[in-house]
């Protein structure tokens, strides 16, 4: 089973998405001990800005060339295409995802690589497979009394979605901005959902000591 771990906080390994979505694959591997992992960094410069030619071949009946982002766009596409389990770990930004990550969503979310439009819409062309998103926020954005908007989730799950994606869970550490007693409780009531969510979850694989963890450039 190959998972693929995309981050993109500034504040990199120390950051608390980065973190909650460690915890998501320690729950995976512990159902999966021969899983591979592989962490596509997304966050900083690391990617950069789709150009002309990517442009150019999203429109209707485009010649497809290999030059510029398109290469990189191919590349992340197959190592999507490749994994079995999808987990992101991404701070709220500005109400929604960081700009990296939405980097990282134009370079996939393709048209007809991973996406069709037609006169029924758009069509995905992705296999469905699990997507676990771990989100850190400075406030709250969820439960009954949220303190600002979120387009966070709803924007990935229809971007996601358009693309095949449609098994998403959501994990949160919100209230990292209110001390050190919130973030340890929002800590806590997390790591229980966790526990909740992955009680329930089949293991398939024997055990197997030689897990791989893959450092993509
Ligand atoms: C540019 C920027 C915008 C932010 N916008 C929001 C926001 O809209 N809502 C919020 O709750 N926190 C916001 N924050 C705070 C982060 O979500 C919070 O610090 C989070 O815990 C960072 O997660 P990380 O450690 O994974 O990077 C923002 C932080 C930055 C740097």
């Amino acid at each position: 089973m190959k998972i693929l771990h995309v981050t993109c906080s500034p504040r990199g390994e120390a950051s608390e998405s980065y973190r909650l979505s460690k915890n998501i694959i320690g729950f995976l591997l512990k159902a999966h001990p021969a899983a591979t992992v592989i962490n596509r960094v997304v966050g900083g410069d690391v990617l950069s800005a789709i150009d002309e030619p990517y442009a150019i071949s999203q429109q209707a009946s485009a010649d497809v060339t290999e030059a510029g982002s398109i290469a990189r766009s191919d590349a992340l596409i197959e190592e999507l295409q490749q994994a079995d389990v999808l987990v992101i770990g991404t701070p709220m930004h500005n109400f929604t995802v960081p700009s990296t990550l939405k980097l990282w969503i134009d370079h996939v979310a393709r048209v007809r690589r991973t996406f069709n439009v037609g006169a029924q819409g758009k069509t995905s062309l992705l296999q469905d497979r699990p997507v676990y998103v771990a989100v850190s926020s400075g406030g709250r954005f969820s439960g009954v009394t949220p303190r600002q908007p979120d387009f966070l989730t709803p924007y990935l799950k229809a971007v996601l979605g358009m693309i095949g994606l449609h098994d998403v869970n959501f994990f949160s550490v919100e209230g990292t901005a209110m001390g050190p007693d919130a973030v340890a409780a929002a800590r806590h009531k997390t790591g229980q959902a966790l526990q909740d969510h992955f009680s329930a979850y089949p293991s398939v694989e024997a055990d197997d000591p030689s897990n791989q963890t893959l450092l993509t450039p």
